[in-house]
């Protein structure tokens, strides 16, 4: 085992046995006769742990542990000490030892102590490490924020992760809202404690309030045992409420008394619990003008809206998608064990003309969809989904200032074709019936418009291709 003891005793008989002991049980074992002699040791090695005698000539446990700790304080001691100076010993434990045993040595006692502080260690250690990858996932490697509006909402995250504030995250489906949430707590000094969540859309009013306050045992049918609410789960970190728009107004009231008055109760419970978690709340809904219909409350929007960020739709940002596509190809192409260098140029105009309504998850679905089908070395455009091809309605040229009034109006014309058969999986005869024409008419149209049938590899869909006007 890669773990070194050095044991500090004055009686030689004694420090043998307990370095044969702990030797046998598979330590590297380092021995000193004296403190000062430790203290050299401790300087020149790696040593994990000291198992030091309290009462010894020269110089006491206490000061030989503050002298130790000092090197270096992540080394544990434990403090050998006889029946009558225990009290000293919890002394040197305040002090920073991290136990001690009783003489004569229990030598199964103090096995069982030193492989429990050897544990605890191994996992602080991999906590740690993993909090670091997790943090540094979110923080650096995890978010592309190539374009001026995404740095913006990054920096504005980094700003707040220390302070206690509450953050209001707003954006589109699928804009990164749960990602930045995210960031904000790990990239924070709250990193190393909970980040929890909260989904008020995934469950009815009554469930709701248990999950967010907890409850005790028999507080309503059904609660047969106490269990903690989010709130608490959360202590110290931060409480992540996903889709905030969605809480019934009744619930709001309770959530704002949390807010303003940092306690609360667990259902069927009167004793005040301290809520100190930090609050991110999420949603793509317009709470202002929910507010102005009545169902969202004002006052707490303010309380969560003390911060705001607002993430902007992948396309206002395009400068985000040759990154993102990058990440996602990377991702995919690992996961589905492809080999895949890069994509081709068609292939990436594509994708940067699209609109996204479902933002970064639709392109991150895109992407996926398109590894898979790809059949070399490069994503072809025939290995994007086709859907892409079809003019977005955010683009389109009745919206334009540029086209003239007959162009305006045969792209209309033509898009409500194509949704008309889309919605009817591209039956003519239904489609025709869809928009109150006749089925010639239709059949008419789509050849004026150079509208035709192509069989794409996942799904029949429709190509304009006279799209330039
Ligand atoms: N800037 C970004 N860099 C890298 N990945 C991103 C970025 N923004 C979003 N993603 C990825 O896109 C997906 C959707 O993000 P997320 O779940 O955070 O969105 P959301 O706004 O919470 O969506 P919804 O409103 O549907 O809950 C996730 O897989 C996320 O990792
Ligand atoms: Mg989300």
């Amino acid at each position: 085992m890669d773990y070194t003891i050095l044991v500090v005793e004055d009686e030689p008989v004694q420090l043998e046995s307990l370095a044969g002991f702990l030797k046998k049980k598979g330590y590297r074992v380092l021995m000193a006769g004296h403190p000062e002699n430790a203290l050299c040791i401790v300087r020149d090695n790696a040593v994990d742990m000291v198992l030091s005698d309290f009462k010894m000539p020269g110089m006491s446990g206490v000061k030989l542990l503050e002298a130790i700790k000092e090197i270096n304080p992540s080394i544990q001691v434990i403090i050998m000490t006889a029946y009558g100076t225990v009290e000293s010993a919890t002394d040197a434990m305040k002090l920073g030892a991290a136990d001690y045993i009783t003489k004569p040595i229990d030598l199964y006692r103090l096995d069982v102590l030193i492989r429990n502080i050897v544990e605890r260690k191994q996992l602080v250690s991999e906590n740690r490490l993993l909090r670091q990858q997790l943090s540094e996932h979110f923080r650096v490697d995890g978010i592309i924020s190539e374009s001026p509006g995404m740095s913006r909402v990054l920096n504005v995250a980094g700003r707040v992760s220390d302070s206690n504030a509450s953050v209001l995250i707003t954006g589109e489906t699928g804009t990164g809202k749960e990602l930045i949430a995210r960031s904000v707590h790990f990239s924070g000094s709250r990193s190393d404690k909970p980040f929890v969540t909260v989904n008020c859309a995934a469950l009815p009013e009554n469930l709701l309030e248990s999950e967010l306050f907890g409850h005790e045992k028999g507080a309503f049918t059904g609660a047969d045992r106490q269990r903690k609410g989010r709130f608490e789960t959360a202590e110290g970190g931060t409480l992540f409420i996903d889709e905030v728009g969605e809480i019934p107004l009744s619930l709001q009231v309770k959530l704002l008394r949390v807010l303003q008055e940092k306690t609360y109760e667990r259902i069927g419970s009167n004793t005040p619990l301290q809520a100190n978690a930090r609050i991110v709340a999420a949603t793509n809904r317009d709470l202002e003008a929910m507010i102005s219909e009545g169902t969202f409350r004002q006052d707490l929007f303010y309380r969560l809206n003390v911060v705001s960020i607002r993430i902007p739709p992948l396309r206002e940002r395009r400068k985000d998608i040759p990154p993102l596509v990058e990440l996602f190809v990377r991702r995919f192409a690992s996961e589905n064990n492809k080999r895949i260098a890069g994509i081709s140029k068609e292939a990436m105009d594509t994708l940067m003309k699209y609109s996204y309504p479902g933002n970064v998850r639709e392109l991150e679905n895109i992407i996926q969809q398109s590894v898979v089908l790809s059949r070399g070395e490069t994503i072809m455009r025939e290995d994007i989904p086709a859907r892409l091809n079809e003019r977005a309605p955010k683009d389109n040229p009745w919206q334009s200032v540029e086209a003239s009034f007959t162009e305006k109006v045969e792209a209309f014309e033509q898009s409500l074709i194509l949704d008309a058969l889309r919605e009817t999986g591209h039956v003519q005869t239904r489609a025709a019936e869809r928009l109150g024409i006749g089925e010639r008419h239709l059949r008419y149209k789509l050849k004026k418009y150079g509208m035709k049938q192509v069989l794409g590899r996942s799904a029949i869909d429709y190509m304009v291709e006279t799209t330039t006007i």
